[in-house]
């Protein structure tokens, strides 16, 4: 056998060279060795292409490995292995499709392109025999994608539920620990560099929704994009919520959920009460987990940072070797499939259990009317508590599973009743019944 000395190196080209992206860089200079011995050859930085040279953390000034062409870089006949860690759509989708085309394989941890048509990429991947791997897409360091796609692929997955944005675990488990507001949690997560100056993708849950779409397609083995993820964010969740969610032994997360259903998959992205008792309900701070239901396995619990430059390059130099050692073989690693081609079922068909909030005047004859519209809409009432406030009470109500569409008009008729002075807050409860 070949002694790795003696093979050919394998030539990286790096696009972006960012907080994730000079990560990678340190490592595959720092760890050449060790890289070398894993991946079967040295694994040899052929370019670093960044928008602005004179804003390159990690690399000397004036480095020759430094380019502003990055699609010069992404196509080079002697570049084997493209890593792409600029984020965004484009240029990012032309430069890997460009790559592939020209036979490089390709690592990223691209989260929105992916989300947005992984099935093209795939398809380029495949048309050309390269490799198209983005561990580093969902949850960071956290190993999943590869779990999912590969060690469960003799089981059926029945649910994934995750946390998998940092920035709203934090703020969340700010205002559940602290009792922040929502406005002052998020103050303290730009202060800590999680969110961002502009922090919708993260509160909005629009990370999350793509992130949710590449889960879904790998564990139900079907075509999901972001865009048939149904979407929700946090900074409706009052600290009122909770207070109550912590009253009923519950804590409030942001939650990714993919679920096998009656005709479909559910694919869905809101904030959610769980159990205090539910593995997920510990994962504190900006700390990623993914949950995984599967038919034989059972639970399944994947944990980690979530985020950063070391976790994301970790994932990301775990792919960059796997594929090195494909092209060393010859072969391209599994690819996704799609074979199942289930339909993503509307939010209105989603069955999960509710917890309603409502402004109530405290007289009697008020609960009565209140009962009777879960009733009308077939939702069953699994407790109610009331909390006085001069004449005024705040009505909790938590439901047994319901479908949404049923939940949304029993909603809508208590928002017109006259005793109802405002509905709070409706907020999911997700987790075993009983748990
Ligand atoms: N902004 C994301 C988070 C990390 O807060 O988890 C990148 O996907």
């Amino acid at each position: 056998m070949p002694r790795t000395d003696d093979r050919a190196p394998l030539r990286v080209a790096l696009l972006g060279c960012g907080v994730v992206g000079s990560e990678v860089f340190r490592l595959l200079v720092e760890q050449a060795a060790d890289l070398r011995a894993r991946a079967g050859a040295p694994l040899e930085v052929a370019g670093v292409a960044v928008r602005d040279p004179a804003r390159r953390p990690g690399l000397a000034a004036g480095s020759a490995l430094l380019t502003t062409d990055a699609m010069t870089l992404a196509t080079r006949p002697d570049v084997d292995i493209v890593i792409e860690l600029m984020g965004g759509i484009e240029p990012a989708r032309s430069l890997l499709l460009a790559a592939m085309r020209a036979g490089k394989s390709v690592v990223t941890a691209n989260k929105e392109l992916l989300g947005q048509d992984s099935a093209a990429m795939h398809r380029v991947a495949r048309e050309h025999g390269t490799d198209l791997y983005y561990e580093g897409a969902v949850a960071g360091a956290i190993p999943l994608l590869r779990p999912l796609r590969e060690s469960l692929a003799g089981d059926a997955v029945r649910r994934v539920l995750g946390i998998v944005n940092g920035t709203t675990n934090y703020i969340l488990d700010q205002m559940d620990t602290q009792g922040a507001d929502f406005a002052d949690a998020l103050g303290e997560a730009q202060a800590l560099g999680y969110a961002e100056a502009d922090p919708t993708a993260d509160v909005e849950g629009f990370d999350a929704a793509a992130k949710t779409a590449i889960l879904a397609g790998l564990a139900f083995h079907t075509r999901v994009t972001t865009a048939d993820v149904h979407r929700e964010g946090i900074s409706a969740v009052r600290a009122a919520d909770i207070a109550s969610a912590r009253a009923l032994g519950c804590v409030v997360k942001l939650l990714a959920i993919c679920e096998r259903c009656d005709g479909g998959i559910s694919a869905r992205v809101h904030p959610a009460m769980i159990p205090r008792v539910h593995p997920l309900a510990a994962v504190r701070g900006a700390y990623n987990a993914v949950f995984v239901e599967a038919e034989s396995a059972g639970r399944l619990m994947f944990y980690g940072a979530g985020a950063g430059g070391g976790p994301t390059a970790s994932a990301v130099l775990g792919d960059v070797v796997a594929v090195a050692r494909n092209r060393i073989a010859g072969i391209r690693g599994p690819d996704t499939s799609t074979y199942a081609e289930l339909p993503v079922l509307p939010m209105g068909d989603a069955l999960t259990r509710y917890y309603v909030a409502l402004d109530v005047a405290d007289r009697p004859g008020v609960l009565a009317p209140v009962a009777e519209a879960f009733a009308r809409h077939n939702v069953s009432i699994r407790a109610v508590r009331q909390e006085g406030r001069g004449e005024d009470a705040n009505l909790v109500i938590v439901t047994h599973t319901a479908r949404e569409s049923q939940l949304a008009a029993t909603v809508a008729e208590l928002g017109a009743m006259p005793a109802v002075r405002a509905v709070g807050s409706v907020l999911r409860v997700e987790g075993e019944e009983g748990e």
